[in-house]
């Protein structure tokens, strides 16, 4: 348990330290974590998405099109490395959550040349135990075109190690399996974060006071800020050193009352 007085500690277990802010690759800096360690992990990758965006046609100037902009990743990667590079990392993250942990991975449906490709193609590859699926309604979108419905919805697989005997609060599962949360518009320079009460659902559900959650698709740090607001302890990945000082700032705006931070980690 924390309080006002607590003196954070730069705890260091093995390779890995907690209340941290990361930079780098992320699945280089995962495998120097130890097994088991961590308690919930809230993720969202860059989707691949760029190509037949809207039209879901395979021209070249489709391909050009995207309205996701990263700092230092491409977002541009032929989609079986990207698939497989999704496969290593979901099972890197299943290596580092305790057989009580869990991993909520957001993702959605893509559309390659008209037909739908689904993240559970390569999810069902992993090593991850599929428990369940959330739907997280968007409550609108840009209007387009259309060729199919207009879709409104991603989703956040909840895996884990184990199928049961994980921890879970009761409590949340008012929020039942469609999540109705406003996307948030371009902040701080980073167009695709998440919504600050789709992460504190997360961490209210699979998690205690205390316990340790990762996000190694940290981006501007809403898992980390989530996290250290409800009393966690936090682990944050990103290969920008731009988003991860937003992410650091945003942990020292919530004014620093659990912890004592020292400026070499945020
Ligand atoms: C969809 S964004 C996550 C945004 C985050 N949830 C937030 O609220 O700000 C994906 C993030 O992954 C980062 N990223 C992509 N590839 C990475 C890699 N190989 N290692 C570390 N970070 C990576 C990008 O810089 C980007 O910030």
């Amino acid at each position: 348990m924390f309080n006002r007085s607590t003196k954070r500690k730069i705890r260091k277990r093995e390779g890995m330290e907690i209340n941290k802010i990361y930079t780098g690759d992320n699945l280089e800096i995962l495998k120097t974590f130890p097994d088991n360690s961590i308690d919930l992990i809230v993720t969202s990758p860059n989707y691949n998405n760029w190509r037949n965006r809207r039209t879901q046609a395979s021209r070249k100037e489709f391909w050009e099109r995207t309205n996701i902009t990263y700092d230092n990743c491409t977002d541009k990667e032929d989609d079986e490395t990207y698939e497989a590079r999704q496969i290593e990392i979901i099972n890197e993250m299943i290596r580092v959550l305790k057989p009580t942990g869990t991993l909520c991975y957001n993702h959605k449906d893509r559309i390659f040349e008209f037909e739908v490709k689904s993240p559970l193609e390569w999810i069902l590859k992993t090593n991850a135990k599929y428990r369940q699926r959330i739907t997280w309604d968007r409550c609108g979108m840009q209007a387009y075109n259309p060729v199919r419905f207009y879709r409104v919805d991603e989703d956040i697989y909840i895996l884990g190690k184990e199928a049961k005997g994980f921890t879970w609060n009761k409590e949340a599962a008012k929020y039942l399996s469609v999540w109705r949360i406003v996307p948030n518009k371009n902040i701080y320079g980073h167009n695709a974060t998440f919504p600050e009460e789709l992460v504190k659902r997360c961490v209210e559900a699979f998690t205690n006071e205390g316990n340790v959650v990762l996000d190694p698709y940290n981006g501007t740090g809403t898992t980390t800020k989530v996290a250290y607001e409800m009393k966690r302890n936090f682990i944050g990945i990103d290969n920008s050193e731009k988003y991860n000082e937003i992410a650091k700032t945003r942990i020292k705006e919530c004014g620093g009352s659990f912890f004592n931070f020292s400026n070499e980690n945020v």
